[in-house]
């Protein structure tokens, strides 16, 4: 059986391929466990420093596995815990760009994301339709979704089912740029070797920060900010930063 999950580094970027073909890259329990774990891997390990996360030029991925819950129980569900996997993600202080092509469907979309950038090729695809299956989003598409395109859209695309072209993902908010089809993996590798390039804990804080903005009031978050910022002033990081375009020349980041 080949890997449902492909891993590798590349620099200091983690790239994570998902790959189910025959079943649409549907995000099953096993699959989740695997990404999480890889993720978390790389999150840990201090040569990684951004991360991609990849399915096929095809599909990212059509959703949570169907099969695997179409006869679930309530207390199935419930015992399976998926809440925590994701939260893992989220947990994750890296960036995490999400390199979409073709479906980005339920779980897929969600998973999308939850990742910091999304860069979709023109036949990406995104998409809540768990409605159709007699359910709704599970793993936070009623709130990451409105959060991004605003309620009215958001209502139509998850009580509709309706799928939104890259086009229309990229004008509502969802996606940081969309490329030709050819060039979704090329791009997305191509912006996390750059941000890669940046001192690596200002990255994390950044990222921290930018988070909180859904989550905390303007003032609340201006303060969180501000600390966080603050705390950078710790860093050999910020001396050779400021240094270096003092001095002209180009800084050399080490996370420290
Ligand atoms: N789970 C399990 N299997 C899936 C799947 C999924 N989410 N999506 C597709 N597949 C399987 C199909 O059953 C099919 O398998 P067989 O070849 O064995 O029949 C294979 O992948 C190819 O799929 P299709 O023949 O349906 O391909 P298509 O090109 O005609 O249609 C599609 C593509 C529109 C994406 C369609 O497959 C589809 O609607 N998939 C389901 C999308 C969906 O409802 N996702 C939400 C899942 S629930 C969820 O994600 C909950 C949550 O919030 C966490």
């Amino acid at each position: 059986m080949p890997d449902i999950l492909l891993t590798r580094t590349e620099g200091h970027v983690g790239v994570c391929t998902l790959n189910r073909p025959d079943v649409l890259n549907a995000l099953s329990v096993e699959l989740m466990d695997q990404l999480v774990a890889a993720l978390e891997g790389f999150d840990n390990n201090p040569d990684i420093h951004v991360m991609v996360i990849a399915g096929s030029e095809k599909v990212f991925a059509a959703g949570a596995d169907i099969a695997d819950m179409a006869k679930a129980s309530v207390v199935e569900m419930m015992e399976r815990n998926n809440l925590a996997r994701w939260l893992r993600i989220k947990a994750v202080r890296k960036p995490i760009i999400a390199a979409v092509s073709g479906y980005a469907l339920g779980g897929g979309c969600e998973l999308a994301m939850h990742c910091d950038m999304i860069i979709a090729s023109e036949s990406a695809k995104f998409g809540q339709p768990e409605i159709n299956i007699g359910v709704m989003p599970g793993a936070g598409g009623t709130q990451r979704l409105t959060r991004a395109i605003g309620k009215f859209k958001a209502m139509e695309v998850i009580l509709n089912g309706r799928f939104l072209s890259a086009q229309e993902a990229f004008d509502a908010g969802l996606v940081t740029r969309v490329v030709a089809k050819e060039q979704f993996f090329s791009e997305a590798m191509r912006l996390a070797h750059q941000i890669a390039q940046r001192p690596p804990i200002a990255l994390k804080l950044a990222k921290e920060a930018i988070l909180k903005a859904d989550e905390m009031s303007l003032s609340e978050g201006l303060e969180y900010e501000r600390k966080l910022f603050y705390s950078l002033f710790a860093t050999e990081d910020q001396k050779e930063g400021m240094e270096a375009f003092l001095q002209k020349r180009k800084a050399e980041f080490k996370g420290k």
